[in-house]
């Protein structure tokens, strides 16, 4: 268990939810969740028992990608809201004890944000070093090989200055040049201004990308297909994951540290191996949490899961709480990638997330099992996996309306309403049905976050994995014993000694051995 004196590492033990604002509840009739939509449902997030929320981008935006190309650091996407309602969500949701964590985009600016305007105004504009700017290869074309999140070239020719401009996602999304000072300055600007506004930290986009290769070296090809560290055949060496982006987060620690209770900087590391992805955490003075894609991307097998929890916890740093998540807005939901929709799975994935050590962080829907949506081209709202063939299919399928109850527009949006994404299955799950089902998903995960909640709170839980036959995974974490059987038949494993206090399924008699993809919770 480690050191939280004060109670001041708040994260650690914690459940985080990540609320996709757009698809939320929308309060104003446009088709779109907003900032009061989370305020008229934060009783129901007080019930369910998580500590906190991030909110998916809020800031001014073009909306090329949804909010992840920001034109304005400081304000609210006017479809979303004001300032003064993100201001009095913060004081609602703390005055439930409820944390509020923001999208921090620090990568890339849109190209309409006005630093980009300017720079875009000729070689010696104020802003031009902010952006990565560069002379055509020698022989002409772009220069270097990199390529953008689409797999074309991601470079953009600027006719009116003669330069290229660097875009690792969407062409409207600049890159930012972090070897310019001036770039530093600005962000600790924003961060303490979120700060003073009583935002309890930030879940920081494409945390591993910030630097890139001073020198602007060709990436060299991928030695294998490989989600994490690469991108259309390329290791993103040169383009991404420099050394130099780690002393951005010992800045932000600092200020992070600065405030009580100290702010929270959880970072998108998209990063393959765990070895860097325990980098982030630095000697405790960078990162407090990296989500953890390795985990994301593991099969759902007792045998992975297992092997990546312990590989995982054995590289972090003493004293670092890992960060545990299935579903987002990019790589899709758990009850389709691990589950194919099968509810027995989706129990267990749930038990399972609930009760490893450190901070788990549930999307929204995941609690009611929400699946993907498949979601007709036609319908569909994001570009970078409509143009592109890196994202398994478009990202919006899971980004789809929560399914409030079991109308045909989920309760999301008025009647008569169109909401941005259509709405999935919600008269086969949805909040209000299961909140009146004793035996619901719904009501188990509330069921596993009182209890993580009464047994986790403010620590990183000690855990040891059990011996278990193939098939099964068993592990003591603080109090507690987990048995889980991730196969379709009876476990060889019996049931965990102690008082069970939580199972996936009914169980026939205390003592009876775990049926078919059953996950138990005992106290030893
Ligand atoms: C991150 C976001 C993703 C976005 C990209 C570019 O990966 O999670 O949604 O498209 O960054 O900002």
């Amino acid at each position: 268990m480690s050191e939280n004196a004060g109670g001041q590492r708040w994260w650690q033990g914690a459940v985080l939810y990540q609320l996709y604002v757009r698809s939320w509840l929308d309060t104003d009739g446009d088709g779109y969740g907003d900032l009061a939509g989370i305020i008229a449902r934060l009783d129901y997030l007080c019930w369910l028992g998580v500590d906190g929320i991030w909110l998916s981008p809020t800031m001014p935006s073009p909306d090329e990608d949804w909010g992840y190309d920001v034109s304005g650091y400081r304000g609210v996407h006017p479809d979303l809201g004001s300032l003064e309602d993100l201001g009095r969500l913060i004081a609602e949701a703390g005055a439930r004890g409820l944390k509020v964590l923001l999208d921090l985009v620090p990568n890339h600016t849109s190209t309409a944000h006005p630093w980009f305007v300017d720079a875009a105004g000729s070689r010696d504009a104020r802003h031009r070093g902010y952006y990565v700017w560069a002379d055509p290869a020698p022989g002409g074309g772009p220069p270097n090989n990199w390529v953008d999140a689409t797999g074309r070239p991601a470079w953009t020719w600027h006719g009116p200055t003669g330069q290229y401009y660097l875009h690792l996602f969407l062409d409207s999304q600049a890159d930012l040049n972090w070897h310019e000072p001036a770039v530093h300055a600005e962000f600790e600007q924003i961060v303490r201004y979120w700060f003073d506004r009583g935002v309890a930290g930030f879940r920081i986009d494409v945390a591993n990308g910030l630097y890139k290769d001073a020198k602007l070296r060709d990436n060299p090809p991928a030695a294998a297909p490989d989600r994490l560290g690469a991108r259309f055949g390329q290791q993103m060496k040169y383009s991404a994951n420099r050394p130099e982006t780690h002393a951005v987060f010992r800045d932000w620690r600092q200020i992070a540290e600065g405030y009580r209770p100290p702010r929270l900087l959880l970072g998108e590391t998209w990063v393959g191996d765990l070895g860097s992805l325990a980098g982030f955490y630095g000697h405790d003075d960078e990162l407090q949490l990296a989500f953890n894609f390795p985990f994301v991307f593991a099969r759902f097998t007792a045998q992975d899961l297992s092997r990546v929890v312990g590989a995982t916890l054995a590289r972090l740093p003493a004293g670092a709480c890992p960060a545990w998540t299935a579903s987002n807005h990019d790589v899709g939901r758990f009850p389709t990638r691990w589950c194919g929709g099968d509810e027995r799975k989706v129990r267990l994935a749930l038990l399972v997330l609930a009760t490893l050590p450190g901070t788990t962080v549930l999307y929204y829907g995941d609690e009611i099992g929400m699946t993907d949506v498949a979601v007709p081209p036609a319908l569909r709202r994001d570009k970078m996996s409509r143009e592109g063939d890196g994202w398994e299919g478009s990202r919006d399928r899971a980004r789809t309306p929560m399914q409030w109850d079991g109308s045909p527009s989920a309760g999301f949006t008025a009647d008569g309403v169109t909401p941005w994404l259509p709405c999935g299955d919600a008269a086969a799950r949805n909040v209000a049905g299961q909140r009146r089902d004793p035996r619901s998903v719904l009501r188990f995960c509330r069921a596993l976050l009182d209890l993580r909640r009464a047994e986790f709170a403010g620590t990183v839980a000690r855990y040891e994995m059990l011996p278990a036959p193939e098939g099964q995974w068993a592990y003591r974490v603080g109090g507690l014993t987990v048995v889980a059987n991730f196969s379709g038949w009876p476990a060889a494993l019996p049931c965990p000694a102690g008082e069970v206090l939580l199972s996936t399924a009914e169980r026939p008699s205390p003592r009876a051995p775990l049926g078919a993809w059953e996950g138990v919770i005992s106290r030893t």
